[in-house]
């Protein structure tokens, strides 16, 4: 039977709050800095209730409930997959140990940075796209932004709980330096790149939704294997949240591709600026940012850092538990391609367990050319020879062997001039972002949608496109 949670109770729960008073005051005390923190930083629309899921158990079936609710009186809480009494350590020196239900004295500082970058993504994007709600081109998008931001305020109370539970006092100013950071902040701004870019309007959030969020997954995939058993936890019942972000994302950039399609088949021309849809190879330099910006997110190819983590079991690779290997990586070797000064590709071989960055990163791209192969078959089905494509992961990257080198999406390595050139047909030019920015005007009737993307296929919860999913003053 899946544990329901106490409703009344301040923080909904489901580890047992209410049997640990001291924890329960240090969350009380932090909880109006949350909504302060919301209050300031948090969607600036104001709405009179959005229909929401709302967790309200971990189990298999029926862990959401679906309502409208006031967005500031939304229950935000903490919940943690249930407990696997044999689970064992998957990977690393510890493999075949059973799981940690503390934290190890040894590890406690990295555990800690680990929860701190995570925890400090999450309200980060809720930052980043706190002006949306000004210009969404649906209700049923309104909610959606809505649902995403409430979630990853849940996801910001998941880290801060571990936080506040495991790392004492340390955890504790680590949880309000969460609220302290703010993206874009020229003095305190968030820990990783990706999350200090302002999402300024809906393809962006499309597109964050779609590359960004689809980190975190992976993100949270290799926390999800740790040997401390209360994060891997967390992040199981996280993961299932995540999926609608990147739902969201996925059916996002359908959507406006799909009304680009439709647009350059009735007016038979791909210059559909002026009838108000946003041209393809607008699109396509879209997810050139968004997605090299998101693979900065994996950092270094190598890293010794991920090797530690590795050994020591605190963060393990995806989908850890079907790899047919030994778990430890000790004796394996993999190839690093490399940009040589010539200008030529080059290629090194490395401990496997050095290049665990890049695995993870193997991994995400290729979720990623799902997308793409979705959003070519649009084009496709209407008859339109146009394919978007992924650029080469070496293309406009910030971090790790690529930065410093100049990388055409196609892969060629060229020289500065050459790159600067030719820049403005591979990411968003300011005019590309000014014209996107001008399509965004609110459209907040039932059933009615913006001139720029298509409605969805489905409603939220079978209920239909034209439902009221936000109430407005
Ligand atoms: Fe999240
Ligand atoms: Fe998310």
């Amino acid at each position: 039977m899946p544990e329901k949670i106490d409703y009344d109770a301040k923080i909904p729960n489901n580890v047992d709050l209410a049997g640990d008073r001291r924890l329960q005051r240090a969350l009380e005390g932090w909880q109006p800095k949350f909504m302060n923190w919301w209050g300031e930083m948090g969607p600036t629309l104001a709405t009179q209730g959005v229909y929401l899921r709302t967790a309200i158990s971990v189990g298999r079936e029926g862990w959401a409930h679906f309502d409208h609710v006031n967005v500031p009186d939304y229950r935000w809480g903490i919940f943690l997959a249930e407990r696997d009494p044999d689970r064992t350590i998957a990977f690393g020196e510890h493999r075949g140990e059973p799981v940690w239900q503390q934290v190890p004295g040894e590890y406690r500082s990295e555990l800690q940075r680990l929860i701190v970058i995570q925890g400090d993504t999450e309200p980060a994007s809720v930052e980043q796209q706190k002006l949306l709600g000004l210009t969404a081109p649906s209700l049923y998008d309104l909610r959606n932004l809505f649902q995403v931001n409430v979630e990853e305020g849940r996801h910001l109370w998941a880290m801060v709980y571990l936080l506040h539970a495991y790392f004492g006092r340390e955890g504790r100013e680590e949880a309000e330096g969460l609220l302290l950071r703010n993206s874009g902040s020229p003095d305190a701004p968030r820990i990783l790149g990706a999350f200090n870019e302002e999402t300024a309007d809906w393809l962006a959030f499309y597109m964050f939704t779609y590359f960004t969020d689809r980190d975190g997954k992976y993100q949270l995939g290799t926390l999800k294997e740790s040997a401390f058993d209360p994060l891997s936890r967390t992040c199981e019942f996280m993961l299932k949240e995540e999926a609608h972000h990147m739902f969201v994302g996925t059916t996002g950039v359908d959507r406006v591709v799909q009304r680009s399609a439709d647009l350059i088949r009735e007016h038979d021309t791909t210059d559909i600026a002026a009838h108000g849809g946003i041209p393809l190879e607008i699109i396509q330099r879209y997810i050139n940012f968004h997605y090299t910006v998101s693979l900065d997110l994996f950092g270094s190819e190598t890293s010794t850092n991920a090797a530690n983590y590795y050994t020591a079991g605190l963060k393990g690779r995806w989908l850890e538990t079907r790899r047919k290997d030994d778990h430890k990586l000790t004796d394996d070797a993999a190839l690093l391609a490399k940009p040589l000064a010539d200008g030529t590709w080059g290629s090194e071989e490395l401990q496997a367990i050095l290049l665990l960055n890049l695995d993870l990163r193997a991994e995400y791209i290729a979720d990623c050319q799902t997308g793409v192969k979705r959003w070519n078959r649009i084009l496709e089905d209407a008859g339109i020879s146009f394919r978007f494509a992924l650029p080469h992961p070496g293309f406009n990257r910030e971090v790790g062997i690529n930065s410093g080198h100049h990388v055409t999406p196609d892969g060629s390595i060229v020289d500065e001039q050459t790159w600067q050139a030719a820049k403005h047909q591979w990411l968003p030019t300011t005019e590309d972002l000014s014209f996107v920015r001008s399509l965004m005007r609110p459209v907040y009737e039932r059933g009615k949608i913006a001139s720029w993307v298509a409605p969805p296929r489905q409603g939220i919860n079978g209920k239909p496109f034209d439902y009221e999913y936000v109430y407005l003053p």
